[in-house]
């Protein structure tokens, strides 16, 4: 291209020949073994800056003036014509390196799921314990702390379940061997009575923790976790009791969902009710999960009966408050979407490692 006047239109139209030819050559040498790197060689050698048609677009200038419309289209033809077959075989050549790749390193998509090791998780249960506590908190409510090994005293007497009383049945307490009347905790509930003997009204407390009984199956573990709370001030009526669950049980799992009371029978409350909230899962359609009802069983909870507050020395004529509790490992299975409550206490790193820390 040193004597540019002579480079007509024939010319061009030849070296357009050659440059297909080697391009058709180049692939060929390169064989089945497409890598994308060899690829993008091929695009320097004829499209890059001192590529062989930039080269020949470079020639264009120097061309009579005639031949330069004619000789401009077939060169930006075979330009174009390039780039698609490029592209073509960027594509191919990024599929087969893809390929190899897996080749070389099998993907089994049935092999549990890889933990981190060294790495800590936080337990579901403690997840969902502290989504319920930041919810209390904001509501108002202290958090609060009492024992697991209690007298029956705490557990049962003070919060009139007398002696004989079948509700202790109900309970299939576990008893402490050779210690009179030492058990372990059947329910949150005995930090009621604990909290009021040591504070004064008046009281919003919320108080997580273990509890125990002797029950084993798809839904029941012989160590679970519970959540109780209670408030007591003057005048505190259903409405609050009402508003507060309503709130909380929104809060947590969504204001679209519902909640209803149905009355029930604790020793400690009068009146007493179980509290239902709409189901997670169909959100009310009824499902699997709600058993086709729609709704949830969520927890007991009531006014809080006379009787314990004269237990605890409060007048029942100046206060009133009510109490509710529930369990914390149904919140999770519910929030996790898991299916056998056995799984969070069976300490399989794999399974407990799966879950996303909150917030
Ligand atoms: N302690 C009850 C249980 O474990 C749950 C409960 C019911 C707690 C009513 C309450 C209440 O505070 O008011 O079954």
């Amino acid at each position: 291209m040193s004597d540019a006047k002579t480079y007509t239109l024939q010319d061009c139209v030849k070296k357009i020949e050659d440059i297909r030819q080697t391009f058709a050559s180049d692939i060929a040498q390169l064989g089945g073994q497409l890598q994308p790197r060899a690829v993008e060689d091929l695009k320097v050698k004829f499209l890059g800056r001192k590529g062989l048609v930039t080269e020949l677009m470079e020639a264009l200038k120097s061309m009579p003036k005639e031949d330069k419309p004619g000789a401009g289209k077939v060169i930006n033809e075979l330009r174009q014509g390039l780039e698609k077959e490029l592209e073509a075989l960027k594509i191919k050549a990024e599929e087969g390196a893809l390929d190899q790749h897996l080749n070389q390193h099998r993907l089994d998509v049935s092999l549990p799921v890889q933990v981190r090791r060294g790495q800590g998780s936080l337990h579901p249960v403690t997840l969902m314990r502290r989504i319920l506590l930041t919810e209390f908190r904001r509501l108002g409510f202290t958090v609060y702390d009492g024992p697991e090994v209690d007298l029956d005293f705490y557990n049962f007497s003070a919060l009139n379940f007398k002696d004989d009383h079948p509700a202790r049945d109900m309970q299939d307490t576990f008893f402490i061997a050779d210690r009179a009347k030492t058990i372990l905790r059947t329910h949150t509930s005995n930090i009621q009575i604990h909290a009021m003997l040591h504070e004064k009204p008046p009281l919003r407390i919320v108080a997580p923790g273990r509890t125990y009984r002797c029950d084993s199956d798809l839904t029941h573990t012989p160590m679970f976790h519970q959540i109780e709370g209670f408030v007591v001030d003057r005048g505190i009526d259903m409405g609050d009791m009402k508003g507060v669950i309503d709130r909380f049980l929104k809060a947590v799992f969504g204001e679209d969902l519902e909640t209803r009371l149905r009355p029930s029978f604790f020793p400690f409350v009068e009146p007493g009710a179980e509290f239902d909230l709409q189901c997670v899962a169909c959100r009310g359609k009824g499902c699997r999960i709600c058993k086709q009802t729609g709704w949830l069983e969520i927890g007991g909870l009531g006014m809080i009966h006379p009787n314990v507050f004269e237990a605890v020395g409060y007048s029942s004529e100046e206060y009133t408050g009510f109490a509710f509790g529930f369990g914390i490992d149904r919140m999770a299975m519910l929030r996790y979407k898991l299916s056998d409550l056995r799984q969070l206490f069976e300490g399989q790193q794999d399974f407990l490692g799966q879950f996303p820390t909150y917030p």
